[in-house]
């Protein structure tokens, strides 16, 4: 059995659509076919209330699976997207930052409850991080193969990608963190407004091509989708921006990790549709590294 791919969705500062990109990039896979699990590590609890989901009494949740020291595999959930699955964030989940904090391998937590044959056989894992560089996203880190990094078109998060950049670094060097960045992704995007046009331009002028080409358009449709428990595919009628954005963010990280349409996967073969024109001829090329 092949290892998933694992992305963590990271960015310290709030609000600027972690949680809306984790989910619609996890059911944007899931819908191309690639069994994709989602694992909510945020205290909020955001994208297991978006899937609809929360476990039910007594079920393991992630924050079981890290208080307890389980196997994640217990806390696989199915949802209403075909091939999605989720791991629920749970009620307790604010204890856990301060339960690993006096843990023995505390950085490597999930990493370690990620191993069952449950998670194995996905083909992606999107891990939702919270808007904090604690313990919890140490640990989204320390477990993933890259790092996708999504900023809003407003000037102060982009302030903060130095900490991130800087934190990754130190994962990197003291820690064996193994994490690459998949890519910026400017969401919230208006250009009638200056600042988008301005952000934009840093961003791409600082990171280059580690910025993807898709970006993610304002649409009231993000806001209104987890109110209705439901993800953009499900929510927006077809054609609509918010469905195009996700599905050309989906074909263009599919090309990033050389894993575009016709090439296999360790995905079993849920309903598929046909992969959106966008994701065509992207050049695959080395995943960049932050710092290098
Ligand atoms: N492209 C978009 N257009 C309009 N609204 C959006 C867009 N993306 C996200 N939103 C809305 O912006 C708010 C913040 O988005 P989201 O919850 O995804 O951010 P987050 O980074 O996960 O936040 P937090 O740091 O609190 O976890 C939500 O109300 C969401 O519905
Ligand atoms: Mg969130």
């Amino acid at each position: 059995m092949d290892s998933p791919t694992i992305v963590a969705v990271c960015n310290q500062k709030g609000g600027v659509g972690k949680t809306t990109t984790a989910v619609n990039l996890a059911a944007g896979l899931a819908l191309q076919g690639h069994r994709t699990l989602l694992v909510d590590l945020d205290i909020q609890g955001s994208a297991s209330a978006t899937l609809g989901r929360s476990p039910s009494e007594g079920a393991v949740d992630v924050a079981r699976v890290l208080l307890e020291d389980r196997p994640l595999d217990e806390a696989v959930i199915s949802t209403a997207v075909e091939g999605l699955s989720l791991a629920p964030a749970g009620e307790r989940m604010a204890l856990v930052d301060l339960h690993l904090a006096s843990a023995y391998g505390r950085e490597r937590a999930l990493e370690r409850a990620l191993r069952g044959p449950r998670v194995r056989d996905h083909a992606f894992v999107v891990i939702d991080t919270a808007p904090y560089l604690g313990l919890l996203t140490v640990n989204a880190i320390l477990a993933c193969d890259q790092v996708l990094v999504p900023v809003s078109c407003e000037y102060l998060p982009m302030l903060g990608l130095k900490l991130l950049e800087q934190t990754l670094e130190q994962l990197r060097s003291r820690a064996g963190a193994r994490a690459g960045v998949l890519g910026y992704l400017l969401t919230m995007v208006d250009r009638r407004e200056r600042i988008t046009t301005e952000v934009e331009e840093i961003l791409r002028g600082r990171f280059g091509e580690a910025v993807f080409r898709t970006v993610v358009r304002a649409n009231t449709h993000h806001k209104a989708a987890p109110s209705f428990r439901r993800t953009i595919f499900e929510h927006e009628p077809s054609g609509g921006k918010g469905r195009e954005d996700y599905e050309a963010l989906t074909a263009e990280v599919l090309s990033r990790l050389g894993k575009a349409p016709g090439v296999k996967t360790a995905a079993r073969r849920p309903r598929v549709r046909k992969a959106t024109p966008s994701g065509e001829g992207i050049v695959v090329r080395p995943l960049a590294r932050a710092g290098s």
